[in-house]
């Protein structure tokens, strides 16, 4: 869970219920039965600490080395390693056409839950790995990286049973790693955290598409945007700030909760919060609270990839009893998520006259801010929901590449482009590009410059629209030099009177 505010109520179990009870005694004496075989595989319904943690990723990829390599994104805080686990056919680097998704767990050191799913998980898709048919689609065809543990310092003080104390939270030098991204708003807070920065690295390395950040505390999704600007902050009033891909978030978002027993009726009873609801089990991080700082915004500002935030269940630190059933809740929503990565929207190549990639061109798809950029093999993903759309691709030096596209639900729409190189003979070096004598060059080259921030252009809730547009409208005044000298001049002809 997000919160910041010290909660030291100390820990009622995490549900009363008699029939969850009874399913966790009954799971966790047919699989304690296994852990008499003191094998680390397969994986156990215990908490795994940072050392048990490791030797299951190592035991995993010993055990499945076709379909799995063990790596680190780099070192936390007191210098524990943190690792990732890579499932996917043919690991080891990105294969042109291949998705890349992630998921990233325990960033809170207290908030255990997904630490243990993605174990499970990880566990899950190996074993499965040419038995199940789903599985086995799914791992020849994405690259999955699993980080279950992004704060292993914050674990070593987090205590099992722990519900709600904000004990183990944060790294080991007391910052909080969801509060600790570079933000558009509020900039940098607190000084750059190791756990941060190798996330940073990895996100921008790999061309990811599409990830989720498990926490805990509550049970519901949260998506994009989690802050938003200072005047709207101020209002007082809670805000729905939506990212330019709002439609997309809201059905991934669904597709998480819809596919969990439970957290779809968006009704958590959370002892510290009884009465809090979520509609459909989702909810817009700026509409629940504003946090600055935090890596989902992040993902989306930054980078290709579409992140979103589940928080799994009431109890940050349930005892080991839970773990089964916790999985069981989670297990077909976690699967789910990753194929989204295939069904969504649109992806494809984008290549010169010769067929060569191109690296870095732009995806941008009318009337949306986001843009997407191609990786160097020219590959590139663009989540969209089904509809109509017309999408342009732009690289400098190419003439633009405009197409409309139908994407339907449920099936894969490949969509590639052929770049034509503007004629480079008659390029004049005297002369910067955009002054052309073709004027529809200059508006082509123009373009993409004079539409680079998506903030502006972000929608918000009906009364707080005007509010939202006045930095806009001086955003605009400032990128336009023409209407700024005449404004200067206006000011210098009042002043000089
Ligand atoms: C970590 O867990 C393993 C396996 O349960 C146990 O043998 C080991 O003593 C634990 N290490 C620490 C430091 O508690
Ligand atoms: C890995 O792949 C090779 C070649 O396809 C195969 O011979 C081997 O049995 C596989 N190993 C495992 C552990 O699946
Ligand atoms: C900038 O993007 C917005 C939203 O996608 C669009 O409505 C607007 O026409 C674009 N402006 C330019 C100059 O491309
Ligand atoms: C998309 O365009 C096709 C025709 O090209 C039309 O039949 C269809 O209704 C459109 N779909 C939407 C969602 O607008
Ligand atoms: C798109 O390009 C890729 C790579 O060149 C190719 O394998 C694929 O068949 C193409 N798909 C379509 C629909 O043109
Ligand atoms: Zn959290």
């Amino acid at each position: 869970m997000r919160q910041t505010r010290v909660q030291e109520m100390e820990c009622e179990l995490p549900s009363t219920k008699w029939r969850t009870l009874w399913l966790a005694i009954v799971l966790h004496l047919l699989y304690g039965v296994q852990q008499t075989q003191c094998n680390i595989l397969p994986v156990k319904p215990t908490h795994h600490n940072n050392t048990a943690l490791h030797q299951v990723l190592e035991a995993l990829a010993a055990t499945y080395p076709n379909i799995t390599r063990l790596y680190s994104i780099g070192k936390s805080y007191q210098g524990k390693g943190l690792w990732v686990l890579e499932i996917t056919k043919n690991p080891g680097m990105h294969t042109p056409g291949k998705p890349e998704f992630k998921y990233v767990a325990n960033m809170h050191g207290n908030e255990v839950v997904g630490r243990e799913m993605l174990l499970l998980l990880a566990d899950y898709l190996c074993s499965n790995y040419g038995r199940n048919e789903r599985v086995t689609k799914l791992v020849d065809t994405t690259r999955i990286h699993l980080l279950p543990s992004m704060n292993p310092d914050g674990w070593e003080s987090s205590k099992e049973g722990d519900c709600s104390s904000v004990r183990g939270r944060f790294n080991a030098n007391g910052v909080d790693l969801n509060r600790n991204f570079p933000d558009p708003y509020d900039g940098q807070r607190n000084e750059l955290q190791p756990e941060t920065k190798a996330v940073m690295n990895w996100i921008h390395q790999e061309p990811f598409v599409l990830s989720a950040n498990l926490h805990g505390g509550t049970l519901v999704v949260n998506y994009p945007f989690d802050n938003l600007p200072v005047e709207l902050k101020r209002s007082g009033t809670r805000v729905y700030y939506s990212s330019p891909d709002d439609d997309i978030f809201v059905t991934i978002a669904k597709v998480y909760s819809l596919a969990h027993p439970t957290m779809h009726k968006g009704h958590p009873q959370c002892p510290i919060q009884r009465r809090e609801r979520f509609p459909d089990g989702i909810t817009n991080g700026a509409a629940w609270y504003p946090i600055s700082g935090g890596m989902q915004d992040y993902n989306y500002y930054k980078t290709n990839c579409f992140e979103i935030t589940l928080e799994l269940g009431c109890c940050k630190y349930p005892p080991a009893l839970y773990i089964m059933p916790y999985w069981y809740a989670n297990r077909e929503a976690l699967i789910k998520y990753i194929e989204l990565v295939h069904t969504t929207g649109i992806r494809g190549f984008v290549v010169d006259e010769k067929g060569r990639p191109i690296d870095g061109a732009r995806i941008v798809i009318e009337n949306r801010a986001k843009k997407i950029k191609t990786y160097k093999d020219g590959d590139y993903w663009r989540l969209l929901v089904p509809g109509n759309y017309t999408i342009r691709v732009a690289k400098r030096r190419y003439k633009n590449s405009k197409k409309k596209v139908t994407v339907v639900p449920d099936v894969p729409t490949v969509v590639n482009f052929t770049l034509v190189r503007r004629r480079p003979k008659n390029f004049n070096r005297r002369r910067p590009a955009a002054m052309t004598s073709n004027p529809a060059e200059a508006v082509q080259l123009e373009k993409p410059a004079s539409n680079v921030s998506f903030h502006s252009v972000v929608t918000h809730r009906d009364k707080l629209q005007l509010a939202a547009k006045s930095p806009k409208k001086s955003a605009s005044i400032a990128r336009n030099p023409s209407i700024a000298a005449s404004f200067i001049c206006l000011v210098l002809v009042a002043v000089l009177k």
